[in-house]
């Protein structure tokens, strides 16, 4: 038997845990600093929800959803995103009813059937916040600065922030129709791809790969020059904010991107994307934007609302790139050597010290040198030795295995050693 782990998942290793750590305390510690509060929704829901959500037409629907009829015959999904889950929850929950907005924040699993490269992967992890019940462009740069603060309290430096805005529903018909008409004009000089784009998803086209289209998409219309009313003075005012932000966090700067488009259908106003400066197209942490049309259609009153989606598998990858230092996972405080026919009493020690609240672990049952080789590698702060004599005259050998740490004769009893240990590791 040969068991794999399917293509696009990953083991993640002890060894990998601090990075984990690092990246799930920061990001709740963020949260907390803004006044969002844990949600939690489950792992799979009826597949129509991201069908209407996310959009019929996205590559998420089309073709990386893991879907499956259940026993009982209903379709459920693999949830490829948090953002209709946490509507969904919102609508069902009555959470209307609280004072708005409501701020939310997650950190899950999220699945989509991609094809795997570095930083793109099936299962992933996202730290995404949602703030739901408020239209003002305060909301938006309040969102956008904790997007910010998170790769600041990470450490990580060199990331650039693009936005833009994709007006609302009126302005963008007349949009979408000079845009393809731009590049219908210009098609012959379109790849397939972006040709065939234009027929489905014309605004993708933007935010295409391909170089030639790229320079193409920098001449093309601009969404920011054709929205108006109540859309235009949201943006104007963002920029306003955005622009103080800059005087406050002296290293945040922003740039309007007229190609940024998003990838799912729900987005109007503000969207944005966080990328470090020397990304490929894999490249993007943090991405989000306002999505006032999504209670709409998933049937609920109308309540605008905006936010984010941070990758986390991307940002360790760029905290590795960026040589950062986690806190390394600390071992336990004791591991317990014994030998001769010490034990059971290793093993009663080792179970007092844990009631004790005393991390202990006991060792393999091997010579005093691998047992050891052992307490190192586990990176156990101190050894208690105990052998037959210690066991008949009631003195246990502590070393500390610090650096220049010493050997003490401690009386073997739970209290004694616990005392030790901790005036050791105070010092
Ligand atoms: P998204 O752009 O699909 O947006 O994903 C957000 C982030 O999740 C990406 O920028 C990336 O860092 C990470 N990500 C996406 N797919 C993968 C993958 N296959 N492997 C590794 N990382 C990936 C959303 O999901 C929206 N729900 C964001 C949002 C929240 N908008 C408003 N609120």
């Amino acid at each position: 038997m040969n068991f794999k782990r399917p293509r696009g998942t990953a083991d993640i290793l002890p060894e990998d845990q601090p990075y984990w750590g690092h990246v799930y305390d920061v990001a709740r510690n963020v949260a907390n600093q803004f006044g969002y509060r844990r949600i939690d929704t489950p792992i799979f829901e009826d597949t129509n929800l991201f069908e209407r959500g996310v959009g019929n037409e996205t590559d998420i629907v089309q073709k990386e959803m893991y879907s499956f009829e259940d026993h009982g015959g209903d379709s459920i999904t693999l949830r490829p995103e948090g953002t209709a889950s946490v509507c969904r929850a919102y609508i069902e929950n009555g959470l209307h009813n609280l004072p708005q907005p409501v701020r939310m924040y997650y950190a899950a699993a999220m699945f989509r059937y991609e094809r795997p490269q570095a930083g793109r992967v099936r299962q992933f992890h996202q730290f995404g916040v949602e703030a739901i019940g408020d239209s003002s462009p305060e909301v938006d740069a309040e969102i956008i600065e904790l997007g910010w603060k998170y790769i600041a309290d990470l450490g990580i430096k060199n990331v650039t922030l693009r936005i833009n805005s994709l007006g609302d529903s009126e302005g963008r018909e007349d949009y979408i129709s000079d845009l393809e008409k731009y590049f219908f004009g210009v098609a012959d000089r379109l790849p397939k791809i972006d040709r065939d784009r234009l027929n489905r998803a014309p605004l993708r086209v933007l935010d295409s790969k391909a170089k030639e289209t790229q320079a193409l998409a920098d001449a093309a219309p601009k969404s920011v020059d054709y929205i108006s009313g109540e859309a235009k003075e949201h943006w104007d005012a963002l920029l306003v904010l955005l622009d103080s932000l800059e005087e406050i966090y002296p290293e945040f700067s922003y740039k309007v991107d007229h190609r940024l488009v998003r990838g799912l259908d729900y987005y109007n106003r503000t969207v944005f994307e966080f990328e470090p400066a020397d990304a490929g197209s894999q490249g993007t942490l943090i991405a989000g934007g306002r999505y006032d049309p999504l209670m709409g259609i998933l049937g609920g009153q109308e309540t605008p609302a905006i936010g984010f989606a941070a990758g986390l598998e991307r940002l360790i990858l760029e905290l590795k790139k960026q040589e950062l230092p986690v806190n390394s996972s600390k071992g336990p405080e004791i591991v317990v050597v014994t030998l001769g026919d010490a034990g059971a009493a290793g093993a009663a020690l080792a179970s007092g010290l844990r009631a004790a609240n005393v991390s202990t672990v006991l060792a393999p049952k091997r010579s005093m040198k691998a047992q050891m080789r052992y307490a190192n590698s586990q990176n156990a702060a101190n050894v208690v030795i105990l052998g037959d004599r210690e066991v008949a005259t009631g003195v246990a050998s502590v070393k500390s295995l610090a650096e220049g740490g010493g050997q003490s004769e401690v009386s073997l009893d739970v209290t004694s050693i616990a005392e030790h240990v901790r005036a050791d590791g105070d010092q």
